[in-house]
């Protein structure tokens, strides 16, 4: 059921508005910015929801903003994801974008590493779901999960 609510949330996502656009840009250094907004407006409308359910810091905020970056590279649609997804659980050898795909949170840790993240930021978009890495406040780590997973 889950799965399902996200897919229907990712095929009928609105583009940010200026109003939104500008909320962030707000919160998020400019590398940071530019690494949020070259997310397709599926990804930044699921970040910011995140952000909003999680609130708290600046700090969760730009590990909620920035946890799915890693699927920027891989360009994947809904389908292709699920599709991924799926076959990779029966054990379908994946290659190319959908492999990318899967591999989407070392691919984003680090290049939230490279652009000088928060040790929250990079570690949440590395292990979620999952749990927190040594030197990773549980609390925060929690806050962000439930807001991923609502
Ligand atoms: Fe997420």
């Amino acid at each position: 059921m889950h799965l399902i609510r996200r897919f229907v949330g990712f095929v009928t996502a609105d583009p940010l508005s200026p109003r939104e656009q500008a909320y962030v840009s707000h919160l998020l250094r400019p590398a940071l910015a530019r690494a949020f907004f070259a997310q397709r407006h599926e990804d930044q409308r699921h970040a910011l929801d995140v952000q909003h359910r999680a609130g708290g810091s600046d700090e969760r905020a730009e590990a909620a903003l920035l946890h799915d970056v890693g699927k920027t590279e891989s360009d994947v649609g809904a389908i292709g994801r699920s599709l991924a997804t799926l076959l990779s659980g029966v054990g379908v050898p994946i290659r190319g974008r959908w492999l990318r795909y899967l591999d989407h949170s070392s691919i984003g840790a680090k290049k939230l590493s490279s652009l000088g993240a928060s040790d929250l930021s990079v570690a949440f978009a590395r292990h979620h779901p999952g749990s927190p890495p040594e030197g990773i406040d549980p609390e925060e780590w929690r806050a962000l999960e439930e807001a991923d997973e609502a």
